[in-house]
């Protein structure tokens, strides 16, 4: 590739990418020719998404990296990672996330630290950090993936910890994108109904009970590639005017 074709991938980082729908991001912004650095702490996981694409690997278009989201140290590493091999960085994407509890006053406060760290905390930190480098893309994009359990206090999961970070995720999607407008950076989010991932712990019958449930309108688990296409319209040039949305993509279940 010419130093002219390099320079106009975009430069594209997933929190998360490793599997269920992180790993559909990455193919989705693979696939359109860009750029994509993507990390988990699991380092058998990360083996597996670089033997899934090993030319984009060997070439330098997918760099995939053992790390926790949560650590301020593996946060740096990733900044410099990414201006090591890039000038700037065009979208991010915020997609890592954790159910850790079930249910309300079963929840442990460690399990409630953990969740927030994992799920709101670190978004905002790694935002952070990147801001700089998004301000010199021609066109920054944030995307936070949220949850229908966000503002559904009834929906998927049963994880009162869960659904309170990914209220506080919505919030904080509108609060970043009137922070950082003024620079030219779109903030928005993407809100998953029940989707086909490892989130669910394997708990296979779990996740087809609730997609059976009557306002569940596809009456099926949503694919993890449903929500890559809604994460790469908000990342398009087709999006320019939209910030500080969160999109649904839950087959209806949050008009039930
Ligand atoms: N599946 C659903 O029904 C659903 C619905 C609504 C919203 N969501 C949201 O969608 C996002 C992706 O979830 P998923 O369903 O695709 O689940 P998943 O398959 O478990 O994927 C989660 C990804 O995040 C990584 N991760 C978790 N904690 C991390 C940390 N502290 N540091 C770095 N990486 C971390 C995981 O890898 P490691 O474990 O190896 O770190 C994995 O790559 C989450 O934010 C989730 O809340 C999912």
């Amino acid at each position: 590739m010419t130093d002219a074709g390099r320079a106009a991938r975009r430069a594209v980082c997933i929190s998360g990418g490793t599997s269920g729908i992180g790993a559909s991001l990455v193919a989705a912004f693979l696939g359109t020719g860009d750029r994509v650095y993507t990390f988990g702490r699991d380092p058998n996981k990360v083996a597996r998404l670089v033997a899934r694409w090993p030319e984009a690997a060997s070439q330098g278009a997918l760099i995939a990296l053992v790390g926790d989201v949560t650590h301020e140290a593996f946060r740096s590493q990733l900044l410099d990672e990414v201006r090591s091999t890039s000038d700037r960085l065009d979208v991010l994407v915020n997609n890592a996330g954790v159910i850790l509890g079930s249910g309300t006053l079963e929840e442990s406060v460690e399990q409630w630290r953990a969740t927030l760290e994992a799920n709101l905390i670190a978004p905002f930190a790694l935002t952070q950090s990147c801001a700089g480098l998004l301000e010199r893309s021609t066109a920054p994009v944030v995307i936070n993936v949220s949850s229908a359990c966000a503002q559904h206090p009834f929906a998927t999961c049963t994880s009162t910890s869960y659904s309170v970070s990914k209220s506080g995720l919505d919030m904080l999607t509108q609060r970043l994108a009137l922070a950082l407008g003024p620079q030219g950076i779109r903030v928005n989010g993407v809100a998953p109904g029940v989707v086909e991932s490892e989130i669910w712990g394997g708990n296979q019958g779990l996740m087809e009970s609730i997609a059976q449930r009557r306002h569940v309108l596809t009456r099926q688990p949503i694919d993890p590639a449903d929500i890559a296409s809604a994460v790469l319209f908000l990342a398009s040039p087709q999006a320019r005017s939209v910030t500080g949305a969160t999109l649904k993509v839950d087959a209806g279940y949050t008009i039930g």
